[in-house]
């Protein structure tokens, strides 16, 4: 079996060569202008708070999501499980989408981490409403079962990097009522550019915001979480009791600054070539992709009957690719690329025969 699951060489994967890497954008590298930034950041011990480079980027990101304060952590699941245990109590529930990142490829780590359950409700869509959050309040309420948060993901990964309307999202708040909701924004700033709404109006719903710096915006580590001055207050308590203080990380967070100020914008291009790998999914595999197939943005999320011998087929011919569920493959488009690798990726994929 090949697959590109975290933590799996390519070397272990059977694949020693390729020619076009759409495993996800996690596989981006630093730009040139973030490794300068890097080796001239100025840092200090962020533990005691004085590293003002991580100061600066937590600053930046809080004032792009509209929220009072930021803070810096090492990884998008650090920064939703630091989420879920800031807002949540033990034993409580939280209602997710059934396919979010938080739901399926977080280790189970929020029944560890915060010792919650969570309530999912259907998310094909790439999103939910209130009927799924009343379904869910009205099922616990029967047993008194306490409800402590409302988690959303946004862009949404497995629908194929879908983007929550604002009425949605709206609806979401209202549904809530006086629940707090986290938005898992991995890819907030894509649906920035695909929609045109700045992510603070985005965000405007959620208690609490999280952005990868790591992903389609190329900064080699790192997440952001952002809320109130008092939740990021008890959140930067809760980084300590899982061990993610950092000491002169000015280091990592120089390249996220450069990250927010100069590469938000150019994911309109990974945009348009999720667009041409979608066309030739369509031709050659009609009907895959649902109802919407169209990417929003820079990911391509279509069904198919044997993911693995899909996956096979495609590294043979030098495309990379991750299945992210027994029937369902993805492609992701990013900085790294070029618009003839993601032609040549559309050729192999239109010329695929019997997979
Ligand atoms: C939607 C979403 N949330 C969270 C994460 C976790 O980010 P990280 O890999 O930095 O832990 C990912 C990673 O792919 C993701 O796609």
């Amino acid at each position: 079996m090949i697959r590109g699951r975290p933590g799996v060489a390519l070397g272990s994967m059977g694949v020693s060569e390729f020619r076009v890497d759409l495993r996800s954008d996690t596989v981006t590298r630093p730009t040139q202008a973030m490794r300068r930034a890097m080796a001239e950041a100025e840092v200090g011990d962020d533990l005691y708070g004085e590293d003002p480079t991580v100061s600066r980027l937590e600053a930046l990101y809080a004032e792009m999501v509209g929220k009072e304060a930021g803070l810096f952590v090492p990884s998008g699941v650090m920064a939703n499980q630091i989420a879920i245990r800031t807002h949540t109590r033990p034993g409580s529930f939280v209602v997710a989408g059934r396919s979010q990142h938080v739901v399926v490829f977080e280790y189970g780590g929020s029944a560890r981490n915060a010792g919650v359950q969570f309530m999912t409700v259907d998310d094909s869509s790439g999103s939910f409403g209130s009927a799924e959050v009343q379904e869910a309040r009205s099922a616990l309420g029967y047993y008194e079962a306490p409800l402590s948060l409302v988690c959303v993901e946004n862009t949404h990964m497995p629908s194929g990097g879908r983007v929550w309307s604002l009425e949605a999202l709206a609806e979401i708040r209202r549904a809530a009522g006086d629940l707090p909701v986290h938005m898992d924004g991995a890819r907030l700033f894509n649906a920035q550019v695909a929609s045109g709404v700045p992510a603070a109006d985005i965000a405007a719903v959620a208690d609490s915001v999280m952005s990868c710096v790591s992903k389609g915006l190329c900064a080699p580590v790192g997440s952001i979480l952002a809320g109130s001055r008092e939740f990021i207050q008890r959140a930067r308590y809760e980084r300590g009791v899982l061990g993610g203080q950092m000491r002169q990380v000015g280091i990592l967070a120089a390249a996220g600054l450069v990250a927010l100020q100069t590469m938000v914008d150019r994911l309109a291009e990974d945009h348009e070539r999720a667009r041409v790998l979608a066309e030739a999914v369509n031709e050659r595999f009609p009907g895959s992709m649902g109802e919407r197939q169209t990417p929003e943005t820079n990911i391509v999320a279509f069904d198919h009957p044997d993911v693995d011998a899909l996956t096979r087929t495609l590294a043979a011919a030098g495309v990379i690719a991750n299945p992210i569920g027994n029937r369902r493959m993805r492609l992701v488009t990013h900085h790294d690329l070029t618009d003839d690798q993601v032609e040549y990726a559309a050729k192999v994929i239109r010329g695929l025969d019997e997979a």
